[in-house]
Parts: C-alpha cells; structure tokens; sequence
C-alpha cells in the first residue's frame, strides 16, 4: 500500500465536535502500574497506538496477563516487582522513549539479564540520563556510547538516591520513581517541572510519595517497598494530538471546533498559554478533575489576528511537543516569535528543532537560530503555491501531522511521506481530517 499522501486544497469551514486520540502518557503509564498493582485492573479508552501495544507487548514478555472486552483492557498484576523474567529477554521498545526510559526503572531487581532494543529513531537518542540515576541506585546497567541496545542486570542491594534532575524530563524522573517503588527506603528526586502523571497516579493509588513545590522544581519523596491495589482507569485525550486540531482550526476560514474530554493537566497546557498569548481565545469549558488529573472541553474558533510571541522559557516543558505546530501558528502571526532553549526538542524522535527550522524556511518563513533559540518572522499572509515534499524526517509522526495541517491551511500541492508514522500515537489523525471535509489522497 501506498505510504504517502497528497493534499492540493485547503479544507473549507467547519464546524465541528471531536475527540482526539488518547493520552498516550498515560496510556503507557496505566498499562505499567497495573502490571504492578496486585489484582486485576481495568482500563478503558486505552490508546491504541504502535508506543502503547510496545507497551502491552513488553508487560506480556515479562509474565503480565491482559485481555481485551469490548473497550476495557484487564491487566492482572502480582504486585511490586512480580514479573516472571526469563532466560535471554529482549524487549523492543519500537518508538517510544516514553516505554524504554520507564520500563528500565521497573527491571532494578531483575535476576535475569534483559535486553532493552528500539526502532531507528529510538536507536539514535540518548539513554545517559537515565543510566546516570540507575547506576547510583545500584543497578548494573550495558550500553556503548549511551544508545540502545541496553543490558540490565538486577540487584538485591538497592540503594534509595537523592537526585538532581536538571533536564525538566518526566521520562528520567519517572524511570527514577519506578525504581524508588522497588528501592528501600526514601528516594528523593529534586525534579525540573515536567509533566507529572507518573506522581498523579501514584497519589491516586494512595502510594506513600510526598511532593513539594517550588518555583521550577519539585522536591519529590518516594517511601519503597508498598504494595498497592488494582484500579480502574478511563484514559482521557491527549492535548498532543488535539494540538493539531486547535491549530487547524485558528487558520481556517470561518471554523469552530471543540475538542471534548482533553487532560488539561497543568503541566500539559503550555500550548494554549502561548496560543493565548498570542490571542487565540481557546476556551476549557467543563472542566472536572478525574483521579487527579483534569479534563476539559477545548474550544477553539478562526483567528486572523494572531500576534508573535517572546516566549519565556519556563513554558517550554508545558509545551515540549506542540512547539512544532506552535511554530506554523507563529508563521501566520503578526511580528517577529522569539523562543529560547529548546535544546530538547532535538533530542526527541527526530531532531525536531532543526526540522522545525527546515520545515519554516520550506514554506518561506524568515527563521534566525542562535544555539538553541530561533526568532520566526512571521507572515499573516502567508499563503502557498507550487510543489512541497516531506519526507526523510526519520517517520516522526509530528512531523507528518505538522505538514498535513500546512497544506490544509496555506495552499500549494503536498506529498507527505511515511503515513504509517501517525500510527505511534494517533491512528485515527487522517479520519478525522477527512471528516472535517479535508481532500486527501
Ligand atoms: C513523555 C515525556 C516527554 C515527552 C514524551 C512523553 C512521557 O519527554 O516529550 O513525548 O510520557 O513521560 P521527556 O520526559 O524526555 O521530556
């Protein structure tokens, strides 16, 4: 079958409710606490995407049964470190950092030696963030230059850590939280904010962690050693994917979207403050906070006066997965956006920031780059003709989604590559486009 799309035509106005794919942070995080939980655990709603099924493969592999009624999947778990681990494992992670970071803080203690493998992409990105932390915790950890394949070997000697987690990233803080559940004792992670479902579930589990607030960081404390119940989840969407959506809608014609059942999670919403502030008037209408987490209707209308932004750089991990689509907002807004330290983009599936770059001056955006700050000129009037190309962007399904909402909102004849890619975290992305009214081939 084919892998690539095309689209010559703007969409025409819509006005329309829907709902995006799920969570895929949390999607990822129930299936391994259940896998922890003793009894059986029932999740609803779960994403249905390439990281998540990694994820219900991996905890399969590692002994942890589940079955699939209607729209419920039923995990049952044996408690903290139950896994029944054999001779020569090998988990392949595919995609997801999310999945590979995680899972190697629930193997501290494993008596078998597992191998931890990835895709291309994965295979490329930087594993020292975490090995740092699991070294100190005690555990034997393999790895040449830092990359994947990973070898871990579990000990019976952990030792609780106090850490300093300087990069603002939920995927080491939460590797270090899973290992301090099998860890004696009180680990302390004094964390830079990042988006924190793996704190919120434990909480919600009534797990003993302690977490105080300061300005940028969280001082996180973790009692090892406590069991904790089964549970029931409804998994709610995911503001990554509705990101695409919120901006399809600012750039089209006479268009009105709301967007229903969102996490709008604190440390998720970076997206619509800087929308905001840049005059969009997104809206969360009945919001309601579920096992901790809150959700909401997004609403979202035309808007034709968007205005640049100077982004303060405290945003950036609210916002660490949308700058690409925040980005084609600011190609379309009046003056010059200014964004600094997004060094982390770089470090994602692909190397997002430079692509982002690559991506504005395709559609004739004027971008300077400093380092890791770039200054995007933007153009209200920006509008396409001719021929673009996507592809070579190592299948990062961000990126895909970015050109397709490109071309549905600034013109010109479009071949993007790799459809296969929106199948990591949202399946139905071209569905839904279509439902909207988008021609797409
Ligand atoms: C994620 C954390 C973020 C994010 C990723 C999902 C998670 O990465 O970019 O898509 O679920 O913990 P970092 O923690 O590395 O910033």
């Amino acid at each position: 079958m084919s892998n690539q799309i095309f689209i010559s035509q703007r969409v025409g106005s819509f006005k329309k409710k829907i709902r995006v794919a799920s969570d895929k942070s949390i999607s990822i995080r129930t299936i391994l606490f259940a896998s922890q939980a003793v009894g059986m655990s029932k999740i609803s709603n779960l994403l249905e995407s390439e990281d998540v099924l990694n994820t219900l493969k991996t905890v399969k592999k590692l002994g942890i049964n589940f079955k699939k009624k209607k729209n419920i999947y039923i995990i049952e778990g044996f408690g903290l470190n139950n896994f029944k681990i054999t001779k020569n494992t090998k988990i392949d992670a595919g995609n997801s950092g999310t999945l590979a970071r995680l899972i190697l803080g629930m193997l501290v203690k494993t008596k078998h030696k597992v191998k931890l493998i990835g895709d291309k992409s994965l295979s490329k990105r930087d594993f020292s963030r975490v090995l740092k932390p699991l070294r100190l915790l005690g555990v034997n950890v393999k790895s040449k230059k830092n990359l994947l394949p990973i070898e871990i070997s579990g000990t019976e000697f952990l030792r609780p850590i106090s850490y300093d987690e300087n990069i603002g990233s939920a995927q080491v803080k939460s590797c270090i939280i899973l290992a301090a559940l099998n860890t004696p004792g009180i680990t302390q992670i004094n964390a830079k904010n990042s988006r924190n479902h793996t704190e919120l579930m434990l909480k919600y589990l009534k797990y003993p962690i302690k977490i105080k607030k300061s300005n940028n960081y969280d001082k996180i404390s973790i009692k090892g050693l406590h069991q904790f119940k089964s549970f029931n989840y409804k998994v709610p969407g995911d503001i990554s994917s509705a990101a695409f959506f919120i901006v399809l809608t600012l750039l089209s014609e006479k268009s009105e979207m709301v967007i229903r059942n969102v996490n709008v999670n604190e440390s998720r919403v970076g997206i619509i403050t800087i929308l905001n502030k840049m005059g969009a008037a997104i809206k969360l209408r009945n919001s309601v906070i579920y096992n901790g987490e809150k959700i909401a209707d997004i609403h979202v209308k035309t808007n034709k006066n968007l205005k640049a932004i100077n982004c303060p750089s405290k945003l950036n991990s609210a916002a660490i997965d949308e700058f690409l689509i925040i980005f084609l907002a600011c190609a379309k807004a009046k003056g010059i956006s200014r964004f600094k330290d997004l060094g982390e983009m770089n470090k994602k599936e692909s190397k997002r920031l430079d692509l982002g770059v690559q991506f504005l001056k395709l559609i004739g955006i004027k971008v300077e780059k400093f380092g890791n700050n770039i200054n995007i000129y933007g153009n209200p009037n920006l509008s396409l003709k001719g021929n673009f190309e996507i592809k070579n962007f190592l299948k990062d399904h961000r990126i895909f989604f970015l050109s397709c909402i490109a071309a549905l909102t600034l013109g010109g004849n479009w071949i993007i590559h790799d459809k296969d890619s929106i199948n990591t975290s949202f399946p139905d992305f071209l569905k839904i486009l279509k439902k909207l009214g988008a021609q797409i081939y």
